[in-house]
């Protein structure tokens, strides 16, 4: 065994963040297993295609023989798995792919993974572990007073993806109790930064407003999530990697709930402040409000104080530093955009928002006052 990690997603957004920044603080290789789908995009990872340390396996997590093979070649010190089905919405038009990937795509990696551990031996027995990354979303939906979700919370998931992430959660945590893997588990929220795919909030709303096309907000845009930039999340997965204790769960969060109008209406402000000469300024004149997502959850809040205290980890983006970066980065990389928004993701478009009816506009100047 050596110092090398298998990262699972690593071409999709978190996964991409993760191995850009391992690869460069030469920590060790890397070997990233993704079935490249319309979600994983080798660009991502174009700067490192070439680093002796990195190596890329095109497949899917649920070809056993494939992760059997990968484990015993390269002999990693850890599995960091990130593959998964992400997006709510496409869980709600079509959750087959979510229980496949998610779930048996972590039950073949879990097998596998326990397979190799039996092999090891030693400080290598000591060292390895199996990194589980996972959702808030499996905790449900909270109430505007609830406290914030911690890791003794009670699994209430509500979309089919939390769902599937949740079962994938309980299947990890059966195989430290049932067969000793050494597996950890992190629990996050809503991310944002670059590299994320734009049918997702925050770079759906950039990709919108600078194409003067609608800002389409589900329902009365006061539902509240809890937004962490994408390298804090990375950092906290190092830390956990390097000092969590095997068998727990640690709850990843920014400490910064905002509802959707809110973060909507400050991405509009920035871009009408980083693109001045734009003739949709102001952006937030494209808002629109649409219907609403089935069993849309209302607020999620992490509690991320056990990670704080036990692994000193701490939040280094705000809100407004995180979210200016990540606008300046969209800006910077338009051609990633043009790239990964053609072909599939129009049509993707036509059937999430084709469908949904124009919703009651509720008076939206005075809540976007309102908002901030
Ligand atoms: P993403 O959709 O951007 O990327 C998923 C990656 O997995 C893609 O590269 C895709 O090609 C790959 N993949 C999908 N199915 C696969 C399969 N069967 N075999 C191999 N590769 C496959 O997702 P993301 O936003 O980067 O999320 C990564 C992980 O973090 C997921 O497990 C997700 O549940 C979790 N998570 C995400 C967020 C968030 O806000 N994005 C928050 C908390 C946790
Ligand atoms: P999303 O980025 O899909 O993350 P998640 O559903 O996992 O939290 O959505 C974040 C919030 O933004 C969620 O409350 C749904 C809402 N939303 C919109 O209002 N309009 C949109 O077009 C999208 C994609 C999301």
């Amino acid at each position: 065994m050596n110092n090398c990690l298998l990262v699972t997603g690593g071409a999709g957004f978190i996964g991409s963040n993760f191995v850009l920044d391992w690869l460069s603080s030469s920590r060790g290789p890397v070997v990233n297993l993704d079935k490249l789908t319309y979600a994983g995009n080798p660009e991502n990872l174009a700067s490192v295609a070439n680093d002796p340390a990195y190596t890329f396996a095109h497949g899917d997590i649920c070809d056993a023989k494939l992760v059997a093979r990968l484990l015993a070649q390269h002999r990693p010190q850890a599995v960091v798995h990130f593959a998964a089905e992400s997006h709510v919405d496409r869980s709600i038009a079509g959750p087959e792919a979510f229980l496949r990937t998610n779930i048996d795509g972590t039950f073949t990696l879990l097998q596998a993974a326990r397979e190799y551990y039996g092999t090891l031996t030693g400080s290598e027995r000591e060292r390895f572990r199996f990194l589980h990354v996972s959702t808030d979303e499996v905790y449900g939906t909270l109430r505007p007073n609830d406290p914030a979700f911690h890791e003794e919370t009670p699994y209430s998931p509500n979309s089919p993806y939390a769902a599937s992430k949740a079962a994938s959660d309980h299947l990890a945590r059966a195989w430290v109790h049932t067969y000793g893997l050494p597996a950890i588990i992190t629990n996050c929220s809503n991310n944002y930064g670059p590299y994320q795919f734009p049918e997702k909030l925050i770079p759906l709303m950039i990709a919108n407003a600078l194409q003067g096309k609608p800002l389409p907000i589900y329902g009365d845009g006061q539902q509240v999530r809890d937004w962490l930039y994408v390298l804090d999340h990375c950092r906290a997965l190092r830390a956990v990697l390097e000092q969590g204790r095997v068998g727990e769960t640690y709850n990843v969060g920014g400490g910064n709930q905002r509802s959707n109008l809110e973060v909507v209406t400050t991405l509009c402000a920035l871009l009408d402040e980083l693109v001045p000469e734009s003739k949709f300024k102001p952006h937030f004149q494209l808002v629109k409000y649409v219907a609403d997502r089935p069993g849309h959850d209302r607020r999620y809040a992490i509690d991320a104080r056990k990670l704080e205290t036990e692994l000193g980890w701490r939040a280094e983006e705000s809100f407004e530093t995180g979210l200016r970066k990540t606008v300046e980065w969209y800006l910077a990389n338009s051609a990633w955009v043009e790239s990964v928004t053609s072909g599939a993701y129009q049509q993707w478009v036509t059937q999430n928002y084709g469908s949904r009816d124009l919703a009651e506009a509720p008076a939206s100047e005075a809540m976007a006052k309102e908002a901030l």
